[in-house]
């Protein structure tokens, strides 16, 4: 499908596929100290990455890891804790910025090249595996501040009061993002998503300089590497900032909740891929909601390549038997 066809029935994954609504995920999660400890562990990363291909067979089976392991790997101390999200030591000055690793460290990496390679020994044939990272905007947001924070305002603050400290941060995140992203295709990603989860938080000139220049940068650098990888974006923008999004090279697009897909299949480039974008809500109610928005995303985008995905992760309060209603009205 990335590779531009149309097809009469969507292949189908999800984002956050392998996680908390599954009890198989929660008992191996169950077996290792920290969440960390599952992401830098090659056996179970890759049991727990093809447990939802087992249970409901998906198109495509998303590399079990996080984003925040490049900071990790940058020399930044990471962590995450039960119930408060991932904690991080702040960078938010020139002396923070230079205790960083100047280059990612891949021997820190080696684990999860090293699940990418179980996993892609262990698929079918026909079922892709979606490496990933964070866009620059997104990792470093979370470097600035630390922790979650509802709308990144520490990075944001950090941006306009030390450009040029926050152009040296992203450069150096994206420099990184280059390297781990081509290692995951060398071990054997099908294709690569790069995740901006908070570049909706910036305006338009801040989004251009932060999101949308990096994220081209990135294509640039892997493709590189590797000509004609596939490398889906997702800035979870919309309006003119998406479109702009659509001209950094990448080989399709996601598409956040908020993005009309009528609107999208009539604005962004013809025959440029695009997944996407039930609303995770939608899938815990089921039923007619959930049947209506799958049918409403279908037919908006009948006419291009799309991969049917949500629009964010999925939760962990999701019943399974909606997961399988899903599956199921996408490939009667
Ligand atoms: O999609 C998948 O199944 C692959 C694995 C994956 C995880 N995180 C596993 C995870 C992917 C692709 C991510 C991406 C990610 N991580 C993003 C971008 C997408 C998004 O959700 O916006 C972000 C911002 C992060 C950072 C992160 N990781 C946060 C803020 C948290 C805590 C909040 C939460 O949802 O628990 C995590 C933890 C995390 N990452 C979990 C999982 C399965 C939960 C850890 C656990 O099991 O306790």
């Amino acid at each position: 499908m990335l590779d531009g066809e149309v097809a009469a029935k969507p292949p189908v994954w999800l984002m956050r596929q392998a996680g908390r609504y599954l009890p198989e995920y929660r008992e191996l999660r169950a077996t290792t100290p920290t969440f960390l400890d599952l992401c830098y562990n090659p056996k179970l990363a890759a049991e727990v990455t093809l447990q939802p291909i087992r249970r409901f067979g998906f198109d495509a089976a998303i590399l079990f890891s996080d984003i925040l392991v490049v900071p990790d790997a940058l020399g930044l101390p990471t962590s995450f804790e039960t119930g408060h999200g991932p904690k991080l030591q702040p960078v938010t000055t020139a002396e923070g910025f230079a205790a960083l690793h100047e280059a990612v460290d891949m021997e820190r990496l080696a684990p999860v090249l090293e699940t990418v390679e179980r996993v892609r020994g262990s698929l079918p044939a026909e079922t892709a595996l979606i490496g990933f990272c964070g866009a620059p905007f997104t990792v470093a947001s979370y470097m600035v501040a630390g922790a979650g924070t509802p709308d990144q305002g520490p990075a944001r603050a950090l941006a306009y009061r030390d450009p040029d400290l926050f152009a040296r941060l992203i450069a150096r995140v994206t420099d990184a993002s280059v390297t781990y992203l081509s290692a995951q295709l060398a071990a054997g990603a099908d294709a690569v998503m790069i995740f901006d989860s908070w570049a909706g938080v910036l305006p338009r000139l801040e989004y251009e300089r932060w999101s949308q220049e990096p994220l081209a940068r990135i294509v640039s650098g892997v493709r590189a590497r590797h000509p004609g990888a596939r490398i889906i974006g997702f800035p979870r923008v919309s309006g003119g900032q998406l479109l702009r999004a659509a001209t950094t090279g990448v080989t399709a697009l996601g598409l956040d909740i908020a993005v009309d897909p009528h609107w999208a299949d009539g604005a962004l480039p013809a025959g440029l891929p695009l997944q996407g974008n039930l609303d995770p809500k939608a899938l815990i109610a089921g039923g007619r909601a959930l049947d209506d928005g799958v049918d409403d995303i279908r037919s908006a985008l009948a006419r291009r390549p799309h991969v049917f995905n949500l629009g964010h992760g999925i939760t962990p309060d999701t019943p399974i038997p909606h997961v399988e209603r899903l599956v199921a009205r996408l490939r009667a």
